[in-house]
Formats: structure tokens, sequence, C-alpha cells
């Protein structure tokens, strides 16, 4: 059995950093699965689907043709249909957009064994909403990282910015709260922690912090971590 870490949260609570980092140390593997749910909603905005179009979009989660990889300079790098879309689907209009995707069982369905064939050895690490609920529940270490509203506004804000993009907290902080709104309260696999997950509220901790709690975590739960 290959061991995964589960690390499921709200947008902004820093699972994507944190799993990236947490994959770099103990050479796992990573599955961002928001980026698959972002790939799928701008492959559909390409070929001209409706907004609402659920089997439409479920046929673009099947036959997706996205590659993950890094590039000269170690900077992450997104592929759909062989075109860098990296950037693209960075934006918070694209997160808006893999958040209605998102709320398709169809899609959800479409993309299930696709997730679980991350998981090869050495282990893997996977961030999303539902990865320790219904991706990989058997996961020997499921962690729910969380924030305050306000701090995960402020780092969207500097992500965003690094990125050359301007949104303003207050439009960030009223987005992130319509996300977080949708992703909760959908019928299938909404955002809520395992109830086995290890709850870790993030507000006020530098990365480095929760890198070294969820590193302790694992060495603890995980024996061939040691
Ligand atoms: O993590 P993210 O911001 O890249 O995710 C974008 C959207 O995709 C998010 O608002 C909800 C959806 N998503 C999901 O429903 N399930 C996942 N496992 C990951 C993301």
């Amino acid at each position: 059995m290959t061991p995964v870490i589960t690390i499921d949260g709200p947008s902004g609570s820093g699972k994507g950093t944190i799993a990236r980092r947490v994959a770099s140390v103990f050479g796992y593997h990573l599955l961002d699965s928001g980026a698959l749910y972002r790939l799928v909603a701008l492959a559909g905005r390409r070929r001209g689907l409706a907004a609402d179009d659920e089997p439409g979009h479920a046929e673009q989660a099947r036959t997706l043709d996205a590659e993950f990889g890094t590039d000269v300079a170690g900077e992450e790098r997104i592929l759909l249909d062989g075109v860098d879309v990296s950037f693209e689907i960075r934006t918070e209009a694209a997160g808006a957009e893999a958040s209605r995707v998102a709320a398709m069982a169809a899609v959800r369905a479409a993309l299930l064994e696709r997730q679980r064939a991350f998981a090869r050895p050495p282990g893997l690490v996977a961030d999303g909403r539902d990865m320790g609920t219904v991706v990989f529940p058997a996961a020997p270490l499921k962690i729910y990282l969380t924030a305050s509203p306000e701090e995960r506004a402020r780092r969207r804000h500097n992500q965003l910015k690094e990125k050359g993009l301007t949104v303003t907290i207050d439009d960030l902080s009223q987005e992130i709260r319509e996300r977080d709104r949708r992703d909760s309260s959908r019928a299938v696999a909404p955002l809520r922690p395992a109830a086995d997950a290890i709850l870790l509220d993030s507000t006020g901790l530098a990365i480095e912090q929760v890198v070294d709690q969820v590193l302790e975590l694992a060495r603890s739960r995980l024996p061939a971590m040691n």
C-alpha cells in the first residue's frame, strides 16, 4: 500500500504550499486536485460549453489531456492539450469556474480514478477538498488545514500579486466567501474534515511552522518515514 497524506481545506488555507513542501521533503508525488477542476472548467470554456452543461464537462473530465511538470527553473508547469496554461488556471475567475464544475457529480465521478492513479510509490501528498473524505478514505494521515477568512484573503492577495495579478482584498474576501459557501454546501463531496482528520489552524503561523507540524505527524503516523 502506497502511503498517502491528504491535506484538505478551504481556499487560501495554505494547503497547496504545505502539500508541495511536505511532498518534496519525503520525495513523494503530489496531487493538486484543484488544478484538475480548474483544467476541466478551462477545457469546457475553450470548447464553448454552457456553464451548466454537466454531461459536456464530465466528458472533458474523462478525456482531459493534462500534464503536470516543472520547467528548468523548477517552476510548476501545467499543460492542457499540450499548451502551457499554468498562469491562466490560477486566476480567481478560473477558481470560481472550477468551483462551479466541481459541484457536478458526473465531473467528480469522472475524475475519481485519475486522482487515485497519482498514488504511486514511494508515496503521495494529495491536496484538495475531498481527499480525506472521498478520494483516499483509507489514508493513514489526514490533515484539515484552516485559517481565518481575513488571513486567507491576505495570503491569496499576496499570491496573486506575485503572479502580477491585481485584485483588491475586499473583492477577494467576497470571492473567497462565495467559493467557501459553494464548496461547503454542494450535495456531492462537500468541503468538510474527514472524521479522522487532524485539524490544523494556520492563522498567525509561518509556513515553516505548519510544515514542521505536518512532518512531525507524518513521522509518527507513517512508520516508513522514520
Ligand atoms: O484548490 P483550488 O483553489 O485550486 O480549487 C479550485 C476549486 O476546485 C475549488 O473552489 C473547489 C474545487 N475542488 C474540489 O471541489 N475538490 C477538490 N478536491 C479540489 C478542488
